[in-house]
């Protein structure tokens, strides 16, 4: 039997998203939560959830990443804020990786996490309760395969949640994270992508978890690039949200054109919304992932079984093709819905 590694294997690894022609079209809303570490990306990632009525935001969750956990956690609040959401539940979670010291990147996203923009201060506070424990509930509460968790920070909080629950994994529908770097290498260490990088155990515990997981690394998020007039785009919307978001970008993504010496950076987290909205704009691999955490040299490395040369479980939907124009063009879809 010769095995189809484009397509999904039995078991719970079976695309979730996969429409045919004989699936009627959603009416319910799927429900997320957006587990995150704003990031001018990240912040893209959150408006264009808000945006999409597909998506039911039953909270976002705040995870110490691209800048520290207070700041992560206030951007996410100012975001919504920007959005006309103020009503969606912020909630603060881990400040630390599980087993290491915190890495952070303000180089690339300025030291609040989101420069470039001055957003309004959120007249919202944040949930008392920590994030952790709240995703735990929802988890408990929910029925088999029913949340879609959607990371795009380091995997702190949903891993120490499946670490500490392990059969809670059954209640996820589908973990789709961005993160992660095979065939371009890593961007913050020669072989480890940021948010891998930042707390390898966690993305290590969320691939073993059962859960189906589906990643987006920046073998995909690295061959759609902006480009300047999408940009101006986004500004010509004239909105609060439109112009807010071209200040992010254009301040975002100059320490990548300047890294890579292209004319525009990657816009990563906002794949994981785009996929979930239009899934068939993606094309990937079922296959075994891996995290190396051991090895000084190469820390945080996503180890991807593409050829399917060892006998290591299928863990992971893993993307490496995207429709770039279908994804530039559908954020500004997005975007143009907000205030
Ligand atoms: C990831 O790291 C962060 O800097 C971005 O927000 C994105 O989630 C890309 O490596
Ligand atoms: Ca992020």
């Amino acid at each position: 039997m010769t095995l189809d590694l484009d397509c999904p294997p039995t078991g719970n690894h079976q695309n979730p998203n996969k429409l045919t022609s004989s699936t009627p079209p959603a009416i319910t809303p799927r429900p997320i939560i957006i587990d995150t570490d704003p990031g001018q990306d990240d912040a893209l990632a959150i408006l264009a959830a808000i945006a999409a009525p597909e998506l039911k935001i039953l909270g976002i969750t705040a995870v110490a990443g691209n800048v520290p956990l207070d700041l992560t956690a206030n951007n996410a609040l100012k975001i919504c804020e920007l959005a006309g959401r103020p009503d969606i539940p912020v909630f603060a979670g881990r400040d630390r990786p599980l087993r290491r010291d915190l890495i952070t990147a303000e180089q690339v996203h300025g030291t609040t996490g989101i420069d470039g923009a001055d957003l309004p201060e959120p007249t919202t506070s944040l949930q008392p309760q920590n994030a952790v424990d709240w995703i735990t509930e929802q988890l408990t509460k929910a029925n088999e395969q029913e949340i879609t968790i959607c990371p795009v920070g380091p995997m702190s909080n949903i891993a120490t949640v499946l670490e500490a629950y392990p059969t809670l994994s059954s209640k996820i529908r589908e973990i789709v994270c961005m993160g992660g770097g095979f065939f371009v290498g890593g961007n913050t260490t020669p072989t480890a992508e940021f948010n891998v990088l930042v707390d390898p155990e966690a993305a290590q515990i969320v691939l073993h978890s059962g859960a189906p997981v589906t990643m987006l690394p920046l073998d995909v998020t690295h061959k759609a690039l902006m480009a300047h007039h999408w940009i101006s785009k986004v500004r010509t919307l004239g909105t609060h949200c439109g112009i807010a978001a071209a200040n992010m970008l254009e301040f975002y993504e100059r320490f990548d054109m300047e890294k890579y010496g292209t004319s525009g950076g990657p816009l990563h987290d906002p794949n994981v919304i785009a996929y979930l909205l239009h899934p068939e704009m993606y094309k990937g691999r079922y296959c075994n992932v891996e995290i190396e955490t051991i090895s000084p040299l190469t820390t945080g490395m996503t180890v991807v079984d593409w050829w399917g040369v060892t006998d290591r479980p299928v863990n992971c939907y893993y993307i490496t093709e995207v429709d770039a124009d279908g994804f530039y063009n559908l954020l500004l879809e997005l975007l143009a819905r907000l205030p």
